[in-house]
């Protein structure tokens, strides 16, 4: 694995079977995919939306990736796509900067139900989670989750984040409503939890 590589836009290894790289206008196609099926956005508060938003949402992130990978430097919102060594798409994961707060970041990810599974939300969220840290200088780095989104907090507390906090029927659900799950992790957090071991930037 190799931050440097992965800034400057190139596929890297994620684990012996999928590699990771930033994004690029090619790979939308795929997410709108993934976004298509009610089951992956069962706990995603932005879907499902028309195409056109998620073009707006995504358009700037990857213009704004292009950039930082032409101008030599890190983009703020890394976007990363997963693939298996096949070149099929196995699922997105991000990480946005906190507006107005210096070295706070959100991590998320996304995978196709196809990719679910197999370790992939794990691996790319602790990637993800030691770039942030490694590479942005990152002092926290939280994310959240629908309650009921057993696989999303659970691949959060394997990679070493600490529940913070829980918003009570904060989310409409096909239920009714769902409480929001709160998680963080501090640089020193992250530094004492061991997680680090095995992302090499
Ligand atoms: C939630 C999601 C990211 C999990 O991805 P994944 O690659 O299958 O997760 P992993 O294989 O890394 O598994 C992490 C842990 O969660 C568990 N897990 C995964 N899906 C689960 C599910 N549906 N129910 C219960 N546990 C689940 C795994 O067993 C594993 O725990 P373990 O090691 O103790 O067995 C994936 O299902 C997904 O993308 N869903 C749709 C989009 C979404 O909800 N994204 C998160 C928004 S916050």
């Amino acid at each position: 694995m190799s931050f440097a590589a992965f800034t400057k836009g190139q596929r890297v290894a994620l684990t012996e079977e999928f590699t990771i790289a930033l994004i690029q206008a090619g790979d939308f196609k795929d997410i709108i995919l993934m976004l298509d099926n009610p089951k992956v956005t069962e706990y995603l508060f932005f879907a499902p939306a028309p195409e056109e938003v998620y073009q707006g949402y995504f358009g700037p992130i990857i213009a704004d990736i292009t950039q930082a990978i032409a101008d030599g430097t890190a983009s703020e919102a890394p976007v990363a796509i997963i693939q298996d060594h096949r070149g099929r798409f196995m699922g997105m994961a991000g990480l946005s900067k906190v507006m107005f707060l210096v070295g706070n970041y959100d991590v998320g990810y996304q995978l196709p139900e196809h990719a679910w599974g197999k370790g992939v939300a794990t691996a790319a969220c602790r990637y993800m989670t030691a770039y942030a840290f490694q590479v942005l200088g990152a002092h926290k780095v939280a994310a959240d989750c629908y309650a009921s989104n057993t696989g999303s907090y659970k691949t959060l507390e394997k990679c070493g984040f600490i529940v913070e906090g829980r918003q009570v029927s904060y989310y409409r659900s096909s239920e009714g409503f769902d409480d929001r799950l709160l998680y963080g992790l501090t640089q020193t957090q992250y530094s004492q939890s061991g997680v680090a071991e095995g992302v090499v930037g």
